[in-house]
C-alpha cells in the first residue's frame, strides 16, 4: 500500500542497522517533547471484553454507540466508523450472527483474518477466460505493484496462470503504470465505494476528478415531462439496491426467477433511465448470463445487442469487458447461423484483444479457427 511503502516519516529514515536489520534514523534534531512519528493502524481489533464501550471502528470511548444492525455485536460511533469498518467487520460479522455467544476466536487470529485479507484484497488478482468467466484467483507480486486508475494505461491478461500486462495507451518516459483495479462501466461514486471497500483508497484520477462520463453513464430519459431530481436520486438507490439483491439472489433462485427480477427492475428503471444508463446495462448483462446459462441464445443475443453500442461508449477504447461482449455476440451470431454479423462481431473482438491480449494469444488463434470453420 502507498501509505506503507512511503510512510511520511518527516525527520526520520529508514537505514539498515548493523547487526539489526532495517532501523530508523534521525535526519534532525528532535526537542524533548517534539512529535517523532505518527502512524495509522494497518489493522486493528477491538477486544471482545471491551464491544459496547469502545467503538469497534475507532476505538473512541463513548456512551450510546449504536449496534451492527445484522450481529448486534459490534458497535459505532456512527455510520461513518460503521462503513469504514465494514470490509474488516464483514470478516466476523456472519459467524457472529451464526454461533453467537460461542464465537470466540483469539485477538491474533482475528488480527491474522485481517491482514490476510488487507494482503488479498489489495494484492489478489482474480483471473478470468476470454470471457470473463472466473477462472481463480492469484497472487502476482510485481502486478501487484501498479497502482490504479479509471483511466489506466495498461490491461493485465492471463495466459494459463502467467499474468501479461500490455499498453493501452502511449506511455512517456517516467510516466506512471497504472491498470485498473475494478470494473470501469459505472460512475465515479459507485467506482469509489468499490475502492474503498476492498483497496482502502479513493481515486485521484482525471476521470475521478471531472467525473466527465458521470452524465451519459446515468442518462436520464428525454421526456416532455423530465423526472425531477429526487424522481432520480431514488432511482438510482433503487437501482444500487436492485443490484445488490441480485448478486444475492444468483446463489439461491432459479433461472426464471433471476430473470424476472431483470426484467421488473428494467421496466421500472426504463421509466427514468435511458437504455444506454448503466444501471440498465447492469440489469440487461445479468439477464444475458441467464439466458446463456439456459442455453436461450436467442435471448442473449437480443440482450447482448442492446448493451454493445453504450458499452463501447462507456468503456475506455482498449476494454476487456467490450472484447469480451463482442466475442459473445459474435459467437451467439454463429451458432445462430448469422454469419455475417458474426464475423463482424469477432474481428471487433479480436481487433481490442490483439493489443490486450498480444497477437498471438491462444484465445486469438481459437477465434480465428472459429472464423474459418463457419
Ligand atoms: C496492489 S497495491 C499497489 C501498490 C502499492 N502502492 C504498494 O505500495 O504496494 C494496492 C494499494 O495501493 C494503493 N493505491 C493504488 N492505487 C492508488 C491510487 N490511485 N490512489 C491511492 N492509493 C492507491 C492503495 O493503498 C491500494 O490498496
Ligand atoms: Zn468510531
Ligand atoms: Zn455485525
Ligand atoms: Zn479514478
Amino acid at each position: 500500500m502507498r501509505s506503507e511503502a512511503a510512510p511520511q516519516l518527516g525527520g526520520l529514515e529508514r537505514f539498515a542497522s548493523a547487526g539489526k536489520g532495517r532501523g530508523l534514523r534521525a535526519r534532525r534534531r528532535f526537542a524533548v517533547g517534539e512529535l517523532l512519528l505518527s502512524c495509522p493502524a494497518y489493522v486493528a481489533v477491538l477486544a471482545v471484553s471491551e464491544r459496547g464501550s469502545h467503538c469497534d471502528g475507532c476505538f473512541a470511548r463513548k456512551e450510546g454507540l449504536s449496534k451492527c444492525g445484522r450481529c448486534k455485536q459490534a458497535f459505532y460511533c456512527n455510520v461513518e466508523c460503521q462503513k469504514e469498518d465494514w470490509p474488516m467487520h464483514k470478516l466476523e460479522c456472519a459467524s457472529m450472527c451464526t454461533f453467537g455467544q460461542n464465537w470466540h476466536p483469539s485477538e491474533t487470529v482475528r488480527l491474522t483474518a485481517r491482514i490476510l485479507a488487507k494482503q488479498v484484497n489489495c494484492n489478489g488478482f482474480t483471473i478470468e477466460d476470454e470471457e470473463l468467466s472466473h477462472l481463480g484467483s492469484a497472487i502476482f507480486p510485481d502486478v501487484a505493484l501498479m497502482n490504479h486508475s479509471c483511466c489506466p494505461n495498461v490491461i493485465v491478461t492471463y495466459k494459463g496462470t502467467l499474468a501479461e500486462v500490455r499498453a493501452v495507451r502511449e506511455i512517456e518516459p517516467g510516466e506512471e503504470i497504472f491498470s485498473s483495479y475494478i470494473d470501469l462501466l459505472y460512475p465515479t461514486e459507485d467506482r469509489n465505494d468499490r475502492l474503498r471497500d476492498s483497496y482502502f483508497f479513493s481515486c485521484d484520477c482525471r476521470e475521478c476528478t471531472t467525473k466527465e462520463k458521470d452524465k451519459e453513464k446515468l442518462e436520464i430519459c428525454k421526456l416532455n415531462d423530465p423526472p425531477s431530481a429526487e424522481t432520480v436520486k431514488d432511482m438510482i438507490k433503487y437501482a444500487r439496491n436492485v443490484i445488490e439483491e441480485f448478486r444475492r439472489a444468483k446463489h439461491y433462485k432459479s433461472p426464471s426467477e433471476l430473470l424476472e427480477i431483470c426484467e421488473l427492475s428494467l421496466d421500472k428503471m426504463g421509466a427514468v433511465f435511458e437504455d444506454s444508463n448503466v444501471y440498465m446495462l447492469h440489469m440487461m448483462y445479468q439477464a444475458m448470463g441467464v439466458c446463456l446459462y439456459v442455453q436461450d441464445w436467442e435471448g442473449a443475443l437480443c440482450y447482448g445487442q442492446k448493451i454493445i453500442r453504450p458499452y463501447s461508449k462507456h468503456y475506455p477504447s482498449y476494454s476487456l469487458n467490450v472484447a469480451s461482449m463482442w466475442l459473445k455476440l459474435g459467437r451467439l451470431y454463429m451458432a445462430l447461423k448469422n454469419r455475417m454479423a458474426g464475423v463482424k462481431a469477432l474481428k471487433k473482438a479480436i481487433a481490442i484483444m490483439e493489443v490486450a491480449h498480444g497477437k498471438d494469444h491462444p484465445y486469438i488463434s481459437e477465434i480465428k479457427k472459429e472464423l474459418e470453420d463457419h
